[in-house]
C-alpha cells in the first residue's frame, strides 16, 4: 500500500473519526510524484519519465497531467470532459514552479492540452491567467493543438441530461466513480517542487463558470521553502478558503501535510451549515517528502510514485 491517508469522515461524527486517521510519519527520498484519484497512476508514470532522467519537476508535472488530458474516457478532465449546461466543454488548468512562477487558463474550449497553454502563459507572457476566447486565441496563435468537443458520446449524454433537467442546476457527484480534477505535485532530484492542476470542472455547470482548478492559491499552490498542495472536489468551497494556499501556510507553521490537509477540510466544513453532498479534498507534500491527504467524505484517493512503487 502506498498510503492509507484517506479520510473516513462521516458528517455525524466529523472530528472524532478524523483523529483516528492521521498518517504515521512517512518520508521518501526524492524524486517523488503524487496526484489525485486513481487516474493519477497513469499520470504519475508520465511524470516519472522526466523525474527518473534527472528532469525538472515543472516539466514532470506538465507531462504527467497531459496523460490524463488526452484520455478520452475521462469525463472530468480534458477533451473527454462533460460540457456545461449549454453544451460547451470548457477547461481549466494551472501550473506553478519552484520559483513561484505560475500560469493559468480558465474556460478554454477545444484545446487538447490546457496545461501546456497554462505553462505558455507562464513562460511566454507577462500575465498569470488568460480566460475564454482570449485564452483560446492565444493557444492557437502559439501553435497548440485543437480538438473538437464535446465527444459524440458525451454530447449524447448531455442531450439526455437536458431533457430531464430543464431548469435544474445539478450538483456534481464526486467520488471514486466520477473522478474530478487531476492535481499533481512533484519533487525532483534537486529537491525542487512544482505542481499542476487540470479539469473540465463541474459537469453541466453554468456557461462561464470557473472553479478552483485554474486559480493559484485555490486549486494549487507551491512554495519551494515549504511544499505544495492541490485540491479536488467542489471548487466553490475550495475557493472560499483559498484552499491550497491555506494548506501550504499551515505546513509553514510546522504542521505535517496530513494535519494541514485535515485542518483545511475542517475549515471548509466550519464555513458551511450543511455539507451534504459537498465533497472536496486536499493533497500535500512538504520539502522532506512527507505527504498527506484529506477529504470531507470517504472516497477520495491518490496515487504516489517513488523509485520503488506507483500505487494508490
Ligand atoms: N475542482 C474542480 C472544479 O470545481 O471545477
Amino acid at each position: 500500500m502506498a498510503s492509507a491517508f484517506i479520510s473516513v469522515l462521516k458528517p455525524n461524527n466529523l472530528m472524532a473519526l478524523a483523529e483516528e486517521n492521521f498518517s504515521p510519519n512517512f518520508t521518501v527520498k526524492n524524486p517523488i510524484v503524487i496526484s489525485t484519484w486513481s487516474h493519477g497512476i497513469a499520470a504519475n508514470e508520465g511524470a516519472w519519465v522526466i523525474l527518473d532522467n534527472a528532469g525538472k519537476s515543472i516539466d514532470a508535472v506538465e507531462a504527467g497531467v497531459k496523460v490524463t488530458e488526452i484520455d478520452i474516457t475521462n469525463r472530468s478532465v480534458g477533451i473527454g470532459g462533460r460540457p456545461d449546461r449549454d453544451g460547451h466543454v470548457t477547461l481549466d488548468a494551472c501550473i506553478m514552479d519552484e520559483n513561484s512562477r505560475c500560469g493559468a487558463v480558465g474556460c478554454i474550449e477545444g484545446i487538447l492540452h490546457p496545461i501546456s497553454v497554462a505553462r505558455a502563459v507562464m513562460d511566454r507572457t507577462q500575465h498569470v491567467m488568460l480566460v475564454g476566447e482570449g485564452a483560446r486565441s492565444f493557444a492557437i496563435r502559439e501553435g497548440f493543438e485543437t480538438a473538437k468537443t464535446p465527444l459524440k458520446e458525451v454530447k449524447k449524454d448531455w442531450k439526455e441530461w437536458k431533457k430531464e433537467h430543464k431548469d435544474e442546476f445539478k450538483k456534481p457527484t464526486i467520488n471514486n466513480e466520477n473522478h474530478d480534477t487531476i492535481g499533481m505535485l512533484a519533487m525532483d532530484e534537486f529537491g525542487n517542487i512544482s505542481g499542476s492542476c487540470t479539469t473540465s470542472g463541474w459537469a453541466y455547470k453554468l456557461h462561464g463558470r470557473i472553479g478552483d482548478s485554474p486559480i493559484i492559491g485555490a486549486g494549487l499552490f507551491v512554495d519551494n521553502e515549504v511544499g505544495g498542495a492541490c485540491a479536488t472536489g467542489l471548487g466553490e468551497a475550495i475557493i472560499r478558503i483559498a484552499g491550497s494556499h491555506t494548506v501550504v501556510e499551515l505546513m509553514r507553521q510546522g504542521h505535517h501535510p496530513q494535519a494541514a490537509c485535515k485542518m483545511a477540510v475542517e475549515r471548509i466544513i466550519a464555513k458551511h451549515d450543511d455539507v451534504t453532498g459537498l465533497q472536496c479534498g486536499f493533497l500535500a507534500m512538504n520539502t522532506k517528502g512527507q505527504v498527506g491527504a484529506y477529504s470531507v467524505y470517504n472516497g477520495f484517493n491518490y496515487a504516489l510514485r517513488t523509485k520503488d512503487r506507483n500505487a494508490i
